[in-house]
């Protein structure tokens, strides 16, 4: 591998992360409910037919310093009783706008911290989807877990309820670290956490680590991926720390000069890349790792793997995306909806009218090609034009034509090994993978390039 600080900074340039296109950053205010609307009918006859549902609980019960999510303290229950109860409604206002031979095929929990609420509350939001809804045969519903309140009986209702996929937060197995981001370990040794993960035959389970936080040195996260690829879980995912005050202003409280610096992070993610590869793990994109054996490792055999604001997926299991709760966003065909952020003025404005858009966005034509373009480049490394326009009922030249493309634009990645072209078809290395991002760049006809540091890679 051909890795170093050096390689990337001749690469790297400012832009976009493109975790959706275009970024959120364009959504726009003028996008109100009035507009969401019509864009679920519209949604009715779009691609993919299938439903994919996210619910967001925008709560933890103590909030940790270095959490970049839309979150905030958990201090009574009539709270979340009533978040619950406005969560439900929304379901309802939406699922009327919903065509119903179109089937459930990804549900998704994500906050906050959605295994710290009662779970009768957990049943009540999969009836009430159950009750407007049918699934399809291979449902995946996940839930983003917490261990420090998981039970081993929760374990054990999470599957009754019907989920078969847990994401569980290890972030770092030393208290060090942990106490100096403010975070309560397992409750339960994690072994006896993933032993009765397996005993309840969930379809898979995933673990969260970070690098970048306090008191983190390359031997001590080089201790967490020992421990992770021990544990044996179907999918690992390496964040970088993401350093975003303006979400969370508790990232302040932690000391900057005990934190990895850009480089030192660079030499974590080669590292954990490095370990995880050897020992049975492939590459997903740069920071996820799944067993030969995981969906989301057959789809990259199969150059089918997608992404939408929850994380890699498949094409199988992921729908147009309607999202329910605080702070999510709706992924439509030709429709980005984001809800307000805001606890109360969400809670405020369910209780009023069944809807909280706060901001969203409508793509043109050229924008759906682009983003299915940028898509296949970023989590497949690999782009058929052919494929592209046959999904899109457009021709091959219409898609090259749209993205601005030109084989000469990629000649210095074919010059260093990173892409090449056969039969009219883009082929990106793995070495190439770490700089996707800027290889997609090229497909974007909107964008100004300026050169950066290679940071931006972690
Ligand atoms: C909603 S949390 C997972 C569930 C649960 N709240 C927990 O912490 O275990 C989603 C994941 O986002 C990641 N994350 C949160 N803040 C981050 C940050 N500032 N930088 C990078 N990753 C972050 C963590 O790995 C975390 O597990
Ligand atoms: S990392 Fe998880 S538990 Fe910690 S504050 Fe963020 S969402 Fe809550």
């Amino acid at each position: 591998m051909k890795i170093t600080p050096q390689f990337l900074d001749k690469y790297n340039k400012t832009g976009p992360r493109y975790t959706s296109y275009p970024p959120a950053t364009s959504f726009s205010t003028k996008f109100t409910s009035s507009e969401f609307v019509p864009a679920v009918i519209k949604s009715n006859d779009e691609y993919p037919e299938s439903i994919s549902i996210y619910i967001h609980i925008p709560f933890c019960p103590q909030l940790c310093f270095f959490c970049g999510c839309n979150t905030s303290a958990f201090d009574s229950t009539v709270k979340v009783r009533r978040y619950i109860d406005c969560v439900l409604k929304e379901i309802d206002t939406v699922a009327q706008h919903i065509d119903k031979s179109r089937k459930v095929s990804q549900i998704h929990w994500g906050g906050g911290t959605p295994n710290s609420i009662n779970y009768d509350f957990i049943e009540e939001i999969i009836d009430k989807i159950k009750s407007h809804f049918s699934f399809s045969e291979k449902c995946e519903v996940a839930i983003e877990c917490s261990p420090a309140y998981l039970e081993l009986e929760h374990i054990d209702r999470l599957a009754k309820i019907g989920f078969n996929r847990l994401s569980i937060g290890i972030q770092d197995f030393h208290l060090d670290v942990l106490n100096a981001i403010n975070r309560k370990p397992s409750k339960h040794p994690i072994e006896q956490v993933i032993q009765r993960i397996r005993e309840n035959n969930f379809d898979g389970v995933n673990l969260d680590l970070v690098y970048g936080l306090p008191l983190q040195t390359l031997e001590s996260f080089k201790e967490n991926i020992e421990k992770a690829i021990a544990l044996s879980p179907d999918r690992i995912v390496t964040f970088s720390y993401a350093h975003v005050p303006w979400v969370n202003s508790l990232q302040m409280k932690m000391d900057e000069n005990k934190m990895a610096g850009p480089e030192e992070k660079l030499n974590m993610l080669l590292l954990a890349y490095d370990m995880l590869t050897k020992n049975g793990y492939e590459a997903i994109g740069m920071d996820h790792f799944a067993k030969p054996t995981d969906d989301l490792a057959i789809a990259k055999h199969n150059k089918n793997l997608h992404r939408n604001f929850q994380g890699y997926c498949t094409r199988e299991t992921t729908g147009q995306v309607y999202a329910f709760g605080t702070s999510s966003i709706s992924q439509l065909w030709g429709t980005y909806a984001q809800n307000i952020k805001n606890l109360h003025q969400y809670m405020d404005a369910i209780e009023a009218t069944g809807l909280a858009t706060d901001r969203g966005y409508s793509l043109t034509k050229e924008e759906t090609v682009i983003r299915e373009v940028i898509n296949e480049v970023m989590c497949n490394g690999y782009l058929d034009f052919d494929v592209i326009a046959r999904r899109l009922k457009i021709t091959a030249e219409e898609v090259k034509t749209i993205t601005n493309y030109n084989p000469s634009k990629l000649q210095p990645f074919i010059e260093d090994g990173l892409v090449e072209i056969v039969d009219d078809k883009i082929h990106v290395s793995a070495d190439g993978m770490f700089v996707v991002r800027n290889i997609a760049m090229l497909f974007d006809p909107n964008l100004g390039i300026t050169e950066s540091k290679f940071s931006r890679v972690v």
